[in-house]
């Protein structure tokens, strides 16, 4: 068994690495000069065996696949009830970065797009904004098994450049759904995207959620095995943003991706995958971390839903 998933990893690798199509993000200045023929593609299972092919431990930052991370950390802090009443789960069918709450909820439609990762990092227990992040950061390495670090140069980066995430988070703010500063929840946020991974951390986070919340090297309870559930499902529905139909048709697994260049994957009970690229499609998703995915999930059947 080991032999052959690995000889499916190195045949996917080698189909999709002649695919040179997209283009890095350069909207964000420090990511521009990722490279753009970095390429790798990790598969842990959730008992915590790795099998891994290519550029699996080059440091990139996390971006959105942060999203369901702190989106599960806001339920565990405030509850179910609370965030539902701040942050819904319903698709949007919109661009990440759509600057739109429901027109009749008055809430950002669901936590994988800008303004519900803004909120619920705003929801993350802290006295301060720094104990907030310290909280985030250690609850993303409890999912990596690892001490996971800032990249400060990206996070200047999104910082300096990062007006029309200030406008969500003060839309936010206008409308109530943000109760604190919005600027403090904003920055907290473009902190929480600057955390530094490789492709095997982001792979043994998605083997965490595949576990039920524990992950699978450490034995160490990174989230409630519901919250879990409930942070699956909304991957399922919003986590390729609208490419989510068409991701949900071809490939069948919840996922999230990240516009550094990654995308995780989760076959809940069973593996999760990574898969590191940085050139992306219109929809900010890496396209051989799409490619790759459809690829595996057909070879290896995993397609679920
Ligand atoms: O909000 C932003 O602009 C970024 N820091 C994160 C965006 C992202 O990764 C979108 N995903 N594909």
């Amino acid at each position: 068994m080991t032999d052959v998933v690995q000889h499916i990893l190195d045949d996917v690798y080698a189909l999709c690495a002649q695919d040179t199509s997209g283009a890095v993000a350069d909207y964000i200045p420090e990511l521009a000069s990722a490279e753009p023929e970095r390429f790798g593609i990790c598969l842990t299972t959730a008992d915590g065996y790795v099998y891994e092919v290519g550029d699996t431990r080059v440091p990139f930052t996390i971006q959105s696949v942060s999203k369901p991370f702190t989106y599960a950390l806001a339920l565990a802090d405030r509850g179910e009830e609370a965030v539902a009443a701040k942050i819904d789960v319903e698709p949007s069918g919109e661009p990440f970065n759509e600057i739109s709450l429901d027109p009749v909820t008055e809430r950002p439609r669901n936590p994988m797009i800008i303004a519900g990762a803004i909120t619920a990092a705003s929801l993350v227990a802290g006295d301060t904004p720094g104990e907030q992040f310290e909280r985030i950061r250690r609850s993303f390495s409890r999912f990596a098994g690892r001490d996971l670090e800032l990249d400060a140069a990206v996070h200047a980066s999104e910082a300096a450049t990062g007006h029309r995430n200030r406008a969500i988070g003060h839309m936010l703010r206008s409308f109530g759904v943000v109760e604190s500063d919005p600027d403090a929840a904003v920055d907290l946020y473009f902190r929480q995207c600057s955390l530094t991974v490789t492709g095997r951390d982001i792979a043994l986070m998605a083997a965490t959620l595949a576990n039920n919340g524990t992950n699978p090297c450490t034995g160490v309870v990174a989230a409630d095995p519901v919250l879990t559930e409930r942070v699956l499902s909304v991957m399922t529905t919003c986590g390729m943003y609208d490419g989510a139909g068409d991701w949900v048709n071809r490939v069948g697994l919840p996922a999230k991706s990240g516009v550094a260049g990654s995308v995780m994957a989760v076959l809940p009970g069973q593996l999760g995958i990574s898969v590191f690229s940085p050139r992306l499609d219109g929809h900010g998703n890496s396209v051989r971390g799409v490619l790759a995915c459809r690829e595996l999930s057909r070879r290896l059947e995993l397609h679920f839903l």
